[in-house]
């Protein structure tokens, strides 16, 4: 019997018990994971950090004042307003125990399940603002008459569909509903794969709206999710509740270490900004070709594609090809009509194309 479809992509023991092979013989589209990573510069820092043994024989420190400094300087602010965290994914816990007392949360859906994850923890209410589905429209899922004492959760470039929305119809809307919404998240997690000038970010606004909390993640743009490395960017009143919450030492040395080496390294953001677009088009062109099949135009590292029968797709993927694809089932508003794939290099985009054929 098949197990139950992970609600992660990027879950190779069960993509390889189907395809009986090992894990690594998996070519995985399933998890929207730079290909051209991790960055060299990374991996020195690693090596160097355990042949020393400096990151495994002492407790990392637990303010993690030298990362958050790094953090800082790269996007040109206070490192007080920095919050290293466990990935982005831990992050969500923290939103999520601040909103333990608001009205609701408003979540436009189809979404990231951790979202969920971490609400429902805390039997906090949903409430869900389901995005138009139809591939061309870029409206601005937010709440217009938000309850009294609320929050919003936005993720911007949007998982699953790559919708893209501006800075400014978000700050827009952040003054319009500033009143009635005591935080708002927006989870930026995959934002860093377009090129500076083209980032849609609010961390110029974190100073204007203390309620305001963007959510970054290291592990996709370089390639780094089991070390796990994310962080918030808020006010500090709220950074220092945070810090009082959670366990010590939540990051661990070696992703400290990881970190610091990747935000220095600039020739790979740009080699990623390069790549990027080319790869994009590459696959969005070859599956746009297909019959039945609708490509979402992703403003990310990934591709929703609508098409019939997603679960027979992935599973025949699997094991004629040893290529895993995120089948969307587990997104309830998204059924088993789409399925999302990472964009990879020209030549395994390509194969990825053959395949489908
Ligand atoms: C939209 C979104 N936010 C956050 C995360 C979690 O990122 P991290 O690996 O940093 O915990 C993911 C992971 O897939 C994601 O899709």
């Amino acid at each position: 019997m098949t197990a139950a479809i992970p609600t992660h992509g990027g879950n190779l023991r069960w993509a390889a018990a189907i395809a009986q092979c090992a894990p690594d013989e998996i070519l995985d589209f399933s998890a929207s994971i730079n290909p051209l990573g991790p960055p060299q510069s990374v991996l020195d820092a690693l090596r160097n950090a355990i042949e020393s043994q400096q990151a495994l024989t002492a407790y990392p420190d637990p303010s993690y004042r030298r990362l958050r400094e790094v953090i800082a300087q790269h996007h040109n602010i206070d490192p007080d307003w920095i919050f290293p965290g466990n990935g982005a994914a831990e992050l969500f816990t923290w939103i999520a125990r601040d909103c333990s007392d608001l009205a609701t949360v408003y979540l436009p859906v189809p979404a990231f399940a951790d979202y969920e994850r971490a609400l429902k923890a805390l039997n906090i209410p949903i409430t869900t603002i389901p995005l138009s589905l139809e591939p061309d429209n870029f409206d601005l899922p937010w709440a217009r008459s938000p309850q009294p004492h609320s929050a919003l959760l936005l993720n911007n470039p949007h998982n699953p569909t790559g919708r893209l929305w501006s800075a400014d119809a978000i700050r827009g809307q952040l003054a319009e509903t500033a009143e009635a919404l005591d935080l708002v998240a927006i989870d930026e997690a995959f934002i860093d794969f377009l090129p500076p000038d083209q980032q849609q970010s609010l961390i110029d606004q974190v100073a204007e709206y203390p309620s305001l909390v963007i959510v970054r993640s290291l592990t996709k743009f370089y390639s780094i999710p089991g070390l796990r490395l994310g962080y918030a960017i808020a006010h500090p009143d709220r950074l220092k509740r945070w810090q009082q919450w959670r366990d010590p030492w939540c990051v661990n040395a070696l992703a400290e270490v990881a970190g610091i080496a990747a935000l220095g390294d600039r020739d790979f953001a740009r080699q990623t900004w390069q790549w990027l677009p080319t790869a994009r088009g590459q696959l969005q062109d070859g599956i746009s070709k297909l019959p039945g099949m609708t490509v979402y135009p992703g403003a990310a590292n990934y591709l929703l594609v609508k098409s019939a029968m997603a679960a027979e797709i992935q599973q025949t993927l699997l094991m004629g090809d040893r290529i895993a694809i995120r089948n969307c089932s587990t997104f309830p508003e998204l059924g088993d009509n789409y399925f999302r794939i990472a964009v990879r290099t020209l030549s395994e985009n390509q194969r990825l194309i053959h395949a489908l054929q």
